[in-house]
Order: structure tokens, then C-alpha cells, then sequence
């Protein structure tokens, strides 16, 4: 006999808990513990071998590696930044998970992904969220009023499960939300990790029988993690998360896993009136509103997985009122601030004393790569000295806690994106000729300036200043704030 037995999980995590806590053990949330009812049958041994109904089981069935599976095409929807973030297109029998804040734009990008596939496969948008009217309407202000997309507005799992079992099944199908999703196998609400994770279960399930592409939408609490349960990421083939600032009309997508491609992957999009458009040229569009004499910026020539993309670093050091002066970091990680202003006290004699710093990464962006200290640090000792870096140049290499400059990976690659957009030098690692530069001074018109230690880039800045002085008399000294 079955016999219910009560269990309290997690809504954040996960966790289990056979007894109610204000605090979940697993993940230290608040009130995150909630009362969910399994009926749990007699506890059964697998070593007998008999499936429930009775029947011995034969065991796997093994074949060898060397067969031949002729893969299917994958489905491409000619969104090429949604594209090349799924790795090529989407695989059939694929799960993909899309994660973002709720109104970044997740529903806009899947139906207009959705409407372009619609061209070449059977598309299916099922919505939890919004009415056949409201779809019809964000469809009409898209101009895809034209597509042959089927619409459905439905929360209820079994019902979907049968469509995806049914013989025309959807080639490609959009469930929005994973959270409003409800099967009555349970009893507890919609969006509860025991809902959420029986829904996308039964759904993936039965759209990897049929070969179709499910394209999950799931929404992301305040701390960053989607909501309810990260075992949804480990049920998906891929998971997709679309980031950017709601005040910047830029839109990141970025793959965070993909069984089925690269995960540094990032498509990049552009909220306008008419929906998202796609930026195929994104270090343009980053660097347009640059003002070329500016103190205490940089251009960083940085990667985005496969993609070169140059990127803004802007600094500013002031005097602080504070006792104990400030350092705030938008776009770049705080920890690392703190390290390379110990480097350039220590190692290059820069005295940041008591004034405030801050930094942000124009655009909205976040840099993850170490290759951009010394970017940080030429916008730091820029903003410092209050001297532009030359407008021509861009900059890119790691800061080892010695203060040396260690080289980064794909520096062609970073230095052809320059110079197609016209860059004229390049200030980089000291590199090793012939083996990864067929010359040290140059490399596609660019005049490469190598670095071996960071004190070198204070010099830099002298020479600059030196250079200007030289054209107009009266100028302020040079590193005129430096304690060295
Ligand atoms: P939406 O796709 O509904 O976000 P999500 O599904 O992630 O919650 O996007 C809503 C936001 O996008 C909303 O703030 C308005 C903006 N938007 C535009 O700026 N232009 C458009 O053409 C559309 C459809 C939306
Ligand atoms: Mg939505």
C-alpha cells in the first residue's frame, strides 16, 4: 500500500527536509521551505530485475561506438547572434532553457526567433503568461503578424505532452513560462520546484521522443539564479541566460551550458520600437559614444567566446570625503579593483590615497577576462594623472600580483578587431617574436607598444604628457595627483 509521506524542499535550491525550518540547511534561504506531498510506494529491490509490472528486465542493450547515426540538420532560424549562441542552430530533440529578469525581453526574442523558423518548420508558441490577444498584439507591433506560428495560451502540462505526442507534433515549441506550468499530478502550486521539475521532466521527455526543439522560458529571482530550482539547468540540453541593464537598449545573450556547442558564446541585440534587432558589429556600437579626449578611459580589446569585441573601461579617481575612501566596480569584479590598486601602489609607486574610485564598463557589459587589467589599469592611471589615453590606441594583458604583464590568449584575433575598426597602435604583453607575431613593432598597421611590468605604462603616461607639454607651454605637470 502507498503511504503519503510529507517532505519540505527548498524553492531556491532545492534541498530536502524531512522537518519544516525557517532556514533552508542547504542554501541558507529564508522561508524558502515549503510542504510538498510524495506518495511513496513499498520500497522496492532493483536486484530481482522485474520492472513494476511484473515483466524481467533483459538489462541494457549495448552497441558499439563505431556505428553510423546520421545526425539531423539543425534547425536555424537566420537570427545568427540566436544562432551561434544555441552552437549553429538548434538541435532536434533538444531542451533549451532561456533564463533572464523578468521584461528583458525573453518572450520578444523567442517570438521573433519563433516567427523566423516558422518560414522552414511546424512552430508552436505556448504561452502561461499572456492571452492569444496580447501574443496577437506584441506579434502586430513585431510586423510578424504574417508568420504561420500556432498560438496557444494553456498552463496545463497534459495537454501539451499530447500535443508533442501527437503526429504532427511541433518541430520547434516555446513554453513561456517553465513557472506557470502546472501538472495535476501534484498538489502543490505552479512555480514550486516539485511542479517546475515534474513539467519540464514530462515535457522534455516527450519532446526528445518526437525530435522536437523545446525552448524553455524561466524566470530569475533577485539573486541571479532562476527561480525555484537550479536542477532545472541539469535537465537541459542548454541552458541560454539574456542579460543587460533594462535602462541600456543593449541585450546579451549569453550560453551558460550547451551540451551541443561552446558555452563562452554571446549574441548581442538591440531593443528598439520594432523588437530586438540583432548588433553584428557590437565593438561599433559600444564604442559610438566615445569622446576621444576624455581622461580616465581605455579600450579594451577583449573576447566574447569566439568573437573579438572592443570595450570601454572607464575610471574615475576623486578625492574622497569619506574617511574611508570608496571603490565601487559596475560591469568588472570588485575583488580584482582591490588587487590591481595594491599592484599599482606597490609594484608601480601609483599612490591612489585617499581618494575614491570607481569603475564601469560603458555600454552595460561585464568583463570577466583577467586579460583586461591592464585596460583597468591605464583608465585608473589615466583618471589619475587626468591625461586621455591616445584616442588610437586600444589595450589588452594580465597583471600578475608582482606587477609583471603576463600575455593573453588570441591576441591576433583581439588586434585584426582593432585595426578593422581603424585603431592605429596597440599596447599589449611583451610577446616572443616569430612565434606568435611575425614582428614585434607591428601587426596589421598597428604599432604595437610591449609592456613587460606595470611601471612601464606609468612611463607611458610621462611620455604623453611630456609629448603635449612640448606643444603647449604652461600645462600641468605630469602625474600631478601620483604619491609615488
Ligand atoms: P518581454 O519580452 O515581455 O520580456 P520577458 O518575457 O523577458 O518578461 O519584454 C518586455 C520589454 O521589452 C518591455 O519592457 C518593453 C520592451 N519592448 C520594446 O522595447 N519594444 C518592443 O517592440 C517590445 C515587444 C518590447
Ligand atoms: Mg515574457
Amino acid at each position: 500500500m502507498a503511504k503519503n509521506s510529507n517532505t519540505y524542499v527548498c524553492q531556491s535550491c532545492g534541498g530536502v527536509s524531512s522537518k519544516w525550518a525557517g532556514k533552508c540547511e542547504a542554501c541558507g534561504g529564508w522561508n524558502t521551505m515549503v510542504e510538498e506531498v510524495a506518495s511513496v510506494g513499498p520500497s522496492k529491490s532493483l536486484a530481482g530485475g522485474k520492472s513494476s509490472s511484473g515483466k524481467k528486465s533483459k538489462g541494457v542493450e549495448f552497441v558499439e561506438l563505431q556505428g553510423t547515426s546520421t545526425p539531423l540538420p539543425r534547425r536555424i532560424s537566420d537570427i545568427s547572434e540566436f544562432d551561434r549562441v544555441c552552437g549553429g542552430g538548434l538541435v532536434p530533440g533538444s531542451a533549451v532553457l532561456v533564463g533572464g529578469d523578468p521584461g528583458i525581453g525573453k518572450s520578444t526574442l523567442l517570438l521573433q526567433a519563433l516567427a523566423k523558423l516558422s518560414q522552414k518548420y511546424n512552430c508552436a508558441y505556448v504561452s502561461g503568461e499572456e492571452s492569444i490577444d496580447q501574443i496577437r498584439l506584441r506579434a502586430a507591433r513585431l510586423g510578424l503578424s504574417d508568420a504561420k506560428l500556432h498560438l496557444a495560451a494553456s498552463n496545463h502540462v497534459r495537454d501539451i505532452v499530447a500535443t508533442l505526442n501527437a503526429h504532427d507534433a511541433p518541430d520547434v515549441i516555446v513554453i513561456d513560462s517553465i513557472q506557470t506550468m502546472f501538472t495535476d499530478v501534484l498538489d502543490s502550486a505552479p512555480g514550486t520546484v516539485a511542479q517546475v521539475r515534474l513539467s519540464s521532466q514530462e515535457l522534455i521527455n516527450a519532446a526528445k521522443k518526437h525530435g522536437s526543439v523545446l525552448l524553455l522560458v524561466g524566470h530569475v529571482t533577485k539573486e541571479g539564479t532562476l527561480a525555484g530550482p537550479r536542477v532545472l539547468e541539469h535537465m537541459v540540453d542548454t541552458v541560454l541566460y539574456f542579460e543587460g541593464e533594462r535602462t541600456h537598449q543593449f541585450r546579451i545573450l549569453r550560453a551558460v551550458k550547451n551540451r551541443f556547442g561552446a558555452t563562452d558564446e554571446i549574441g548581442v541585440f538591440e531593443m528598439s520600437h520594432l523588437g530586438l534587432q540583432e548588433v553584428k558589429n557590437p565593438s561599433a556600437l559600444f564604442l559610438a559614444n566615445r569622446s576621444a579626449d576624455a581622461t580616465g578611459t581605455a579600450v579594451f580589446a577583449g573576447m566574447e567566446g569566439t568573437r573579438p569585441m572592443l570595450i570601454e573601461i572607464q575610471a574615475l579617481v576623486a578625492p574622497s570625503a569619506l574617511g574611508n575612501p570608496r571603490r565601487a566596480s559596475v560591469g568588472w569584479d570588485n575583488a580584482r579593483l582591490a588587487m590591481l590598486l595594491a599592484v599599482l601602489e606597490t609594484r608601480a609607486g601609483v599612490g591612489i590615497g585617499p581618494n575614491d574610485v570607481y569603475l564601469n564598463v560603458a555600454g552595460g557589459m561585464r568583463v570577466n577576462e583577467p586579460a583586461a587589467d591592464l585596460a583597468v589599469a591605464a583608465a585608473l592611471m589615466s583618471s589619475l594623472c587626468d591625461e586621455p589615453m591616445p584616442e588610437d590606441a586600444i589595450i589588452f594583458g594580465e597583471v600578475g600580483l608582482s606587477g609583471e604583464i603576463r600575455p593573453v590568449s588570441m591576441i591576433e584575433q583581439r588586434l585584426k578587431e582593432a585595426a578593422k575598426l581603424g585603431f592605429k597602435q596597440a599596447i599589449i604583453p611583451t610577446m616572443q617574436e616569430g612565434k606568435t607575431m611575425p614582428s614585434a613593432n607591428s601587426y596589421g598597421g598597428l604599432r604595437l607598444t610591449q609592456l613587460r611590468h606595470v611601471s612601464e605604462l606609468r612611463a607611458l603616461f610621462g611620455q604623453i604628457s611630456q609629448q603635449k607639454r612640448g606643444d603647449a607651454v604652461g600645462q600641468k605637470p605630469p602625474l600631478k595627483r601620483f604619491a609615488g
